[in-house]
């Protein structure tokens, strides 16, 4: 079998393992998880690696600002709260604000579920701890449990097997949605939550849906055949996850028959947490070989030259599509941040598409002991984003929000504001808080305004 002509040669799925890996668990049990990852690696992929190239040229548009990229969902998916209408719910919100975008800014968006396997987490410190008593970290449920009891949070291989058996569920309801008639532009009324509805962005997207049902009526009258017109009943819809586990993601790399090619086939794009980013590092060596496209989490911290030997690494081809950018820099910092960056990878001609992850450099935790992020500070990064693009003439390629379909309180103010004292109303994240739905319509919005400027 040959070997991709830009791949390095002595790249395979297991070579991260001579490279120091960060953010791995202790697994106790080694039998165990070999007999779990066995179990993995028996199992049909999730994605099919044409999904992945047809994923990368979609993203080639987005880097020459003919398509704007959308990823949205929990910071962590849960094995608890899993359910039908949870996923439908998140995919209302997602089509909400991709019919935003797309109406306000002219350009189709790329719709990305962080969804179907983001389970795993990094963690600032490998063990936490309560009233004197020393634990390991919960690292996701692909590893372990929440409860702060000793044996919840000892490692468990078999995770690793129930997480693999979600994801295709989820991914398979996903599937069913966004192919079998949920996603009809048609229902764009449908995906207006009753709460949703109440609120000055749930408002403002009926008149926009009712806009877009007479703009259909005048087409049909002028004898358009919408009926028979694919793009009106179905949407492209993506999933991407963290690359964290590399053991996981290496049980489901396999070989593309047409190509030839290494694809991880747990999802269609896979990103490189702020933590795990050392150009060095086992992560950069593993998705170095894969074929997916593949994001990259760029902190305040990191150097020019850094930015530039990760695409150089992970890109050295510089093909189009293939890396994407998420800057997550804080509002106070990315106007300082991002333009020495975007410098220097211009210079080295890498074709990156630069997108925003207004989140997770937003975080604090309030006097009530939550974590949680204002509206505010993250438009402000949103719109401090746009305004650093602009003055490098870069085209804004796209945002990674987290967010929820539900009713939650764990993100303060949006334009129907959650208010300090409610944010313990609600609040049931596993992990970062997210935008609920209409704080992230109100987001779309926004950014809608922001893409036409
Ligand atoms: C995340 O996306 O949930 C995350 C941990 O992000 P980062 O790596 O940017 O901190
Ligand atoms: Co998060």
């Amino acid at each position: 079998m040959s070997t991709a002509p830009h791949l390095q040669p002595d790249w395979s799925p297991g070579s991260w393992r001579t490279r120091p890996s960060v953010q791995q668990p202790d697994w106790p049990d080694a039998d165990a998880l070999a007999t779990a990852l066995d179990t993995v690696r028996a199992m049909p992929p999730l994605v099919f690696a044409g999904e992945a190239r047809s994923l990368t040229e979609q993203l080639a548009a987005a880097a020459r600002g003919e398509a704007f990229l959308l990823v949205a969902g929990d910071c962590a998916e849960s094995f608890e709260a899993f359910g039908a209408d949870g996923i439908r719910d998140k995919l209302k919100v997602i089509l909400q604000m991709s019919v935003a975008l797309t109406y306000g800014s002219g350009v189709p968006t790329i719709k990305v579920g962080r969804m179907a396997g983001q389970f795993s987490k990094p963690r600032s410190s490998p063990t936490e701890t309560r009233d004197g008593v020393e634990l390991p970290s919960f690292r996701g449920d692909t590893v372990n449990d929440l409860a702060f009891e000793a044996a919840a949070r000892r490692p468990d291989p078999q995770r690793l097997v129930r997480a693999y058996h979600q994801s295709a569920a989820t991914l398979n309801l996903v599937r069913a949605f966004t192919k079998g008639g949920f996603a009809d532009l048609t229902r764009v009324h449908a995906w207006n939550q009753e709460f949703v509805a109440a609120t000055p962005e749930g408002q403002r997207y009926e008149a926009l849906a009712d806009e877009i049902e007479r703009a259909l009526r005048f087409m049909a009258a002028c004898g358009i055949d919408l009926e028979n017109e694919l793009q009106m009943h179905q949407v492209d819809f993506w999933v991407a996850h963290e690359a964290l586990l590399l053991e996981y993601e290496e049980a489901l790399t396999r070989r593309d028959s047409l190509s030839g090619d290494w694809y991880d086939c747990s999802a269609h794009m896979l990103w490189i947490g702020e933590r795990t980013r050392q150009p060095d590092g086992a992560h950069v060596e593993f998705l170095s070989g894969v074929q997916n496209p593949v994001g990259v989490k760029l902190g305040p911290d990191v150097t020019p030259s850094d930015a530039v030997d990760l695409c150089e690494r992970l890109n050295p081809t510089r093909a189009p599509g293939r890396v994407v950018l998420f800057t997550r820099m804080g509002a106070d910092r990315i106007g300082e941040a991002l333009p020495p960056l975007m410098r220097a990878v211009g210079a080295a001609r890498h074709p990156v598409v630069w997108a925003c992850d207004p989140m997770h450099a937003n975080t604090f935790t309030h006097a009530s002991g939550y974590k949680t992020r204002r509206f505010d500070d993250i438009m402000r990064e949103l719109h401090g984003f746009f305004d650093v693009c602009e003055a490098a003439d870069v085209r804004p390629g796209g945002v990674h929000v987290e967010l929820t379909g539900e009713n939650v309180t764990e993100c303060l103010g949006g334009s129907d504001s959650v208010l300090d004292h409610q944010l313990e109303e609600r609040y049931e994240t596993m992990c970062d808080p997210r935008l609920n739905a209409f704080q992230s319509l109100d987001l779309a919005f926004e950014v809608s305004a922001l893409l036409r400027r």
